[in-house]
């Protein structure tokens, strides 16, 4: 015999709510310090801190700043940190960015001596490195700004493995080059770092909300856009279910989406389609910033809307979580 359908008024979803401390029984969704990964800005000098001025209570910092602020993510419990580097110059390759001499090298080593047990991710791209702020080696012969994709795998896998050797525990490529994942797994394993996790920002896409990071960054590309290589935001959601499996077919440990709040039905979508495979989203700079910038006009409440969106981004599926706030929510959440 099935149950019958008892509706109202022998049900009301009401009673789940009318004593805090039911609501909280059966909340799933919970929020840990633990889920947050915290991303910093790494330039040349010493006690240098320059405010990024679209987003307020982050700076590009110095390689001892970055020491410092590691070690208050690994006091907060944090999950980890990831590092963008902003180096002194730039060139057509991103020499930079696979020196070992490399401003991001630079702040691994500083992070990695102020807080061993702190997760250090680093993100591996071109842009922040290329003076002509695009995630690849250029193709000009096309006569258009082209990102040569399979000359670009080289260099990636170069630039993985001299962060690796700095002391990076995990690699995060975010340039969208077909085939990034296969050359970066296989130039780390060639380096001895067959340990080292890959999390690919698997289905990234062509997003307007990147704008702050690019001021913060210094990453905007001198002529064209990513749409060459970045997904478009109207593309088939199965699309994005194909790059994510195509970057675990070339050894990806953990997949991203990017950005997370215009995406969450991405995340939902990548979650039901891989169970099992560890799942971060990005919060992005953009979704940071418009809650500050109304906050700050007293529009809206900043702590209120920041749990409500990272709590979305985990109820949809996300089990990591790639913010801007991750200090603060450590902080509200103590
Ligand atoms: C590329 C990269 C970008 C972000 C992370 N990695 C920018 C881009 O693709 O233009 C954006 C992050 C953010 O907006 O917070 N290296």
């Amino acid at each position: 015999m099935s149950t019958p359908n008892l509706g109202f008024p022998t049900t009301r979803l009401r009673r789940l709510r009318y004593n805090p401390a039911v609501r909280r029984l059966v909340r799933e969704t919970q929020l840990a310090p633990g889920d947050f990964i915290l991303p910093l800005f790494v330039r040349p000098g010493k006690g240098e801190r320059r405010e990024i001025a679209s987003m307020p209570g982050h700076a590009q910092l110095s390689p001892d700043m970055i020491a410092a602020e590691a070690e208050e993510a690994a006091k907060l419990g944090l999950g980890g940190i990831i590092l963008f580097g902003i180096p002194e110059h730039k060139d057509a390759l991103g020499s930079d960015s696979y020196s070992d001499d490399g401003i991001v090298q630079h702040g691994i080593r500083a992070a990695k001596a102020a807080a061993p047990d702190l997760l250090c991710v680093t993100d591996v791209c071109f842009c922040e490195y290329t003076d002509h702020g695009h995630c690849g080696v250029l193709d000009r012969s096309t006569g258009r700004m082209d990102v040569n994709n399979d000359a670009t795998l080289e260099l990636l896998a170069k630039q993985a493995a001299s962060h690796a050797r700095a002391g990076a525990d995990m690699i995060a490529p975010s340039g969208m080059m077909d085939g990034m994942v296969g050359a970066i797994r296989r130039g780390l394993d060639a380096a001895g770092f067959a340990h080292v996790p890959i999390v690919s920002y698997a289905a990234k896409y062509a997003s307007a909300f990147y704008g702050p990071f690019r001021d913060a960054a210094e990453s905007t590309p001198q002529a064209g856009d990513r749409r060459g290589y970045q997904m478009d935001a109207a593309a088939a959601a199965e699309q994005a279910i194909r790059e994510v499996q195509l970057d675990l077919d070339e050894g990806a440990d953990i997949v991203m989406v990017k950005p997370a709040l215009a995406y969450l039905d991405v995340i939902a979508r990548v979650r039901a389609a891989f169970p099992g495979v560890p799942l971060a989203a990005y919060n992005v700079s953009g979704e940071y910033s418009m809650v500050k910038a109304a906050a700050a006009r007293g529009w809206l409440d900043e702590r209120a809307v920041a749990l409500e969106m990272l709590t979305a981004i985990k109820r949809a599926g996300a089990g990591i979580v790639l913010t801007y706030w991750a200090k603060d929510v450590a902080r509200w959440l103590a």
